[in-house]
């Protein structure tokens, strides 16, 4: 285990024992999941040395440990991402730090600008596939052989049984649940028109600012993934307003409640 990431669990470590199955970050307004956990701990990322603390609007920097049903779950109220200056080991720490917590499952969720023409405002969208595209890559460097492979395979990074679990509960709940392969930017400034047009051709239907390198690290350790797009906005010349952050906190607080309804219930069945 790297020496930053050890520093953080120790930590944590001198406050509680729980131990978590189920990693969930949480995006840009969808908080309102930490409120239906039966939290046992909440430590503050500022009580752990090192750890990296989130300035985007809408992001809350607390680890949430608890239950959900039954299955112990460790909930990021937050994230911190590359456009506020952290380094790629940064931002990918706190998956890393879940993961030494216990955590085997990575269940990520954010806010997308959606680039198709059958995607609108509030849809949620299951991530299939995702495309890195000008972000460095979170495993740069020297590759610690006790957590993954020097050259991890990628071809099946959204967990399969994860994604039946979220299509079959999505339809439970009658909430309707769209697929699409996600694309992270550096940011932070939103896309031209010609750009998202460029990202259309290459097959990007989610764009956004983070999501893929917590996904690769998670991978490189042997975590399954699955993740959620929420569409805030359709994505900069396919919308006919300026893009705004007000606009992706809006979207999340008015989807949080089948977002919320979705995470839970699926959780639920990931135990
Ligand atoms: N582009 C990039 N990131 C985003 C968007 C977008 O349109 N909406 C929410 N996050």
């Amino acid at each position: 285990m790297n020496e930053n990431v050890m520093k953080c669990v120790n930590a944590i470590r001198q406050i509680t024992e729980f131990k978590p199955k189920i990693a969930l970050i949480l995006g840009s307004g969808l908080g309102n999941v930490s409120s239906k956990i039966k939290v046992e701990q909440e430590i503050s990322y500022h009580d752990i040395p090192g750890f990296p603390v989130s300035t985007a609007p809408g992001h809350k920097g607390s680890f949430i440990m608890g239950y959900i049903e039954g299955t112990p779950v460790i909930c990021m109220n937050g994230r911190v991402h590359f456009y506020e200056g952290y380094s790629t080991e940064e931002v990918v720490l706190p998956v890393r730090v879940m993961h030494a917590l216990g955590a085997e499952i990575l269940f990520l969720t954010n806010a997308a600008g959606g680039t198709r023409s059958d995607y609108k405002p509030g849809d949620l969208v299951m991530i299939t596939d995702h495309i890195s595209l000008f972000v460095r890559n979170p495993l740069t460097g020297p590759n610690d052989n006790d957590e993954g492979v020097r050259f991890p395979d990628m071809s099946s990074v959204y967990d399969k049984d994860l994604q039946k679990i979220l299509i079959d509960t999505a339809s439970e709940c009658g909430i309707e649940l769209k697929t699409g392969v996600y694309v992270q930017l550096t940011g932070p400034s939103f896309e031209t028109p010609a750009e998202i047009r460029m990202l259309k051709a290459l097959g990007c239907d989610l764009v956004g600012m983070s999501t893929v390198m917590e996904c690769i690290a998670a991978r490189h350790m042997g975590m399954k993934v699955c993740g959620i797009s929420l569409v805030s906005n359709l994505a900069a010349g396919i919308s006919p307003r300026p893009l705004s952050s007000a606009e992706v906190e809006e979207a999340g607080k008015a989807a949080g409640s089948a977002m919320s309804k979705l995470i839970i219930d699926s959780v639920k069945k990931m135990s």
